[in-house]
């Protein structure tokens, strides 16, 4: 039976999904699976975008004579020879005898090396900046060398602006049933194995896939059809993005990545107890694996990733050990640079792993090695404690800190100049309800619509909508009782019912209450992106329903602060520190802490100010 997926009128998916294979190329585990993909371009001619996996054949073959019917195929388009795309090519050349092979001269020889099909009776020679007219579509093709093979090329139609983009913008993964990647949360269901696609198997050629990208950049597209994974129709440019920063090995994070290889623990226990000291001094978001436990293509991924990278290895056959050698091996393989590494060795009688680590992983470009290498004869021991401390104290020294705001440059009441509303944002957890009160709604696009929010994290409603990536923003007017504000703004939802014994709030589509008192409007959004801002995160979300609920005048937070807050008392204007401007609350104390949060309403530093 078929499995064909419709992208377009004149377009379809004609791939199929592995989810059987241990490992992908015999080396990477593909826990998700892995989707071959094929595309059928219908128009005066019939134009078949590369083949699968033989070990898929027959499903393919399926899809295709259905999706062709009685039409015979007139062109296959070969942008990649790698077996898994090009494995049925030579059945392709059998069923459809009068085929053109479209194809650049490298793939020549290589169809020669792996079919016994005359090819030079078939092909239909192309090379970059040609056109293809198979009817109302014209396609053109840019040679992308290296993209993971010599003769890799990309296919962009120049009439529908859609590009075949062969191994770039792929990602592990089947594609399970969605075929399109704003079907799916992608950031946080594939991200992760699209970085590990991406870095194992072209991260070694960062400058190559810089070249494509840049051809890229000069051409409208609407959508990318890549050879595995999910295409992409939406927020394109959001993975370009990520594609940017893996081409040019930059970081995504300054963050800590730990590797170790420890025999009996002693070399674990060490890259534990530097761990625990780097998050003592605010590192965030450290990452620590077992180098024998991990598969070296997730570690690989996370190099690319994290800004800096500590090497801790047992030394074994007098040498490094044997799985951190592998990895190691790996890295330098990859052409990693651009980080910051540091080393810990251990070694019973004769310990040289760091030596030998640093050899090979220093020598690459851009690489800073931290020199305060820790060495361990066994065990960690109490009188090394200064010296791991040392080491920590060097990569956090290392790692950028946010530049410090000129205070000379900043007049923070500019920021009062801003015209913000006051809105009520819902979200709703299977039966937990809850809402807070934000300042920051945004229309972003009219086509399709779509608002964003911002949304402290102290917040339990950011919880509610990280999870179900479902809200609801209430308009608030100028008739708005500071009760309403104070009940979901200055109570914590993880411990208390802000709906308890509220009458003024309905239900939504989506599940979701909005108020309907003191409002003139709600806005129901399903999340498509985050961002996040540090403190924050912005929710970017298409409007999935609104309803108009009264006329009255919005409620703007300048009109808020002067009309509707209560002013503050005589025995809060007597004391000292810093009062947050959303609730009042008076923080007492000389300095405020450049993370601190207002207990009450969860406002960050940012709605304080000095109590003069
Ligand atoms: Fe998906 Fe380079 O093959």
């Amino acid at each position: 039976m078929y499995n064909v997926k419709k992208i377009q009128d004149d377009l379809f998916w004609v791939g199929v999904n592995e989810r059987r294979l241990a490992l992908f190329e015999n080396v990477y585990p593909v826990p998700k699976g892995v989707s071959y993909n094929s595309y059928v371009l219908f128009d005066e001619k019939t134009v078949l975008f590369d083949t699968v996996e033989r070990s898929e054949a027959a499903q393919f073959i399926e899809n295709l004579r259905h999706v062709l019917g009685n039409k015979k195929l007139d062109y296959v388009v070969v942008n990649h020879m790698e077996p898994d795309h090009c494995a049925t090519l030579e059945e392709i050349v059998r069923l459809y005898p009068e085929v053109k092979v479209v194809c650049n001269i490298k793939t020549i020889n290589m169809i020669k090396q792996f079919f016994s099909f005359d090819i030079d009776t078939k092909k239909h020679l192309v090379k970059t900046g040609d056109v293809l007219e198979v009817g109302r579509h014209k396609l053109t093709f840019v040679e992308a060398p290296m993209v993971h093979w010599p003769e890799v090329m990309v296919t962009y139609d120049l009439t529908d602006k859609i590009l075949f983009s062969a191994d770039a913008f792929g990602t592990f993964g089947a594609v399970d049933g969605n075929l399109f990647a704003d079907e799916v949360d992608f950031d946080l269901d594939y991200m992760d194995e699209a970085r590990r696609y991406y870095t194992n198997i072209v991260g070694k050629y960062g400058p190559q896939v810089q070249n494509l990208l840049t051809k890229a950049s000069e051409l409208e597209i609407k959508m990318v059809c890549p050879l595995h994974g999910f295409v992409w129709r939406k927020n394109i440019n959001h993975f370009v993005d990520k594609y940017v920063k893996w081409a040019t090995y930059t970081p995504e994070e300054n963050s800590v990545l730990i590797i170790y290889g420890s025999v009996y623990g002693g070399t674990r226990t060490a890259a534990e107890i530097l761990a625990t000291k780097l998050s003592e001094k605010g590192v965030k978001n450290i990452r620590m694996f077992d180098v024998s436990v991990t598969h070296f293509s997730y570690l690989i991924a996370e190099a690319f990733r994290c800004s800096h990278i500590v090497f801790a290895s047992t030394t074994y056959n007098a040498g490094i050990f044997v799985n951190m050698e592998n990895f190691i091996n790996a890295y330098a393989a990859h052409s990693i640079k651009n980080r910051t590494v540091a080393f810990i060795e251990n070694g019973t009688w004769m310990p040289t792993s760091a030596k030998l680590m640093k050899e090979t992983v220093g020598s690459l470009p851009n690489t800073t090695v931290i020199e305060n290498t820790l060495t361990i004869k066994s065990a960690l021991k109490e009188n090394q404690t200064e010296t791991i401390e040392a080491l920590a104290e060097a990569i956090y020294n290392s790692l950028p800190k946010p530049k410090p705001i000129d205070e000379s440059k900043t007049d923070n009441t500019a920021f009062y100049n801003i015209v913000y509303g006051i809105f009520v944002l819902s979200a709703k957890d299977g039966n937990k309800d809850n809402a807070c009160i934000i300042n920051t709604l945004q229309q972003v696009t009219d086509s399709p619509k779509r608002v964003s929010v911002t949304v402290n994290k102290a917040n339990y409603t950011h919880d509610l909508i990280m999870k179900t990536k479902e809200f609801n923003v209430s308009i608030l007017t100028k008739e708005t009782d500071f009760s309403l504000i104070k009940r979901f703004g200055f109570a914590c939802g993880k411990d208390t019912d802000k709906f308890s014994g509220f009458e003024n709030a309905k239900r939504s589509e989506n599940g979701i209450y909005y108020i309907d008192e003191t409002t003139n409007a709600f806005i129901s959004g399903k999340v498509i992106s985050t961002v996040d801002l540090g403190t924050h995160t912005l929710f970017i979300a298409d409007v999935t329903e609104t309803k108009v609920l009264g006329t009255a005048e919005a409620l703007t937070y300048s009109y808020y602060l002067n009309n509707i807050k209560p002013k503050p008392s005589v025995a809060a204007a007597k004391k000292k520190g810093y009062v947050c401007k959303i609730c009042g609350f008076v923080y007492e104390g000389d300095t405020l802490p450049d993370d601190y949060i207002c207990p009450i309403c969860k406002h960050g530093v940012e709605a304080f100010e000095k109590i003069e």
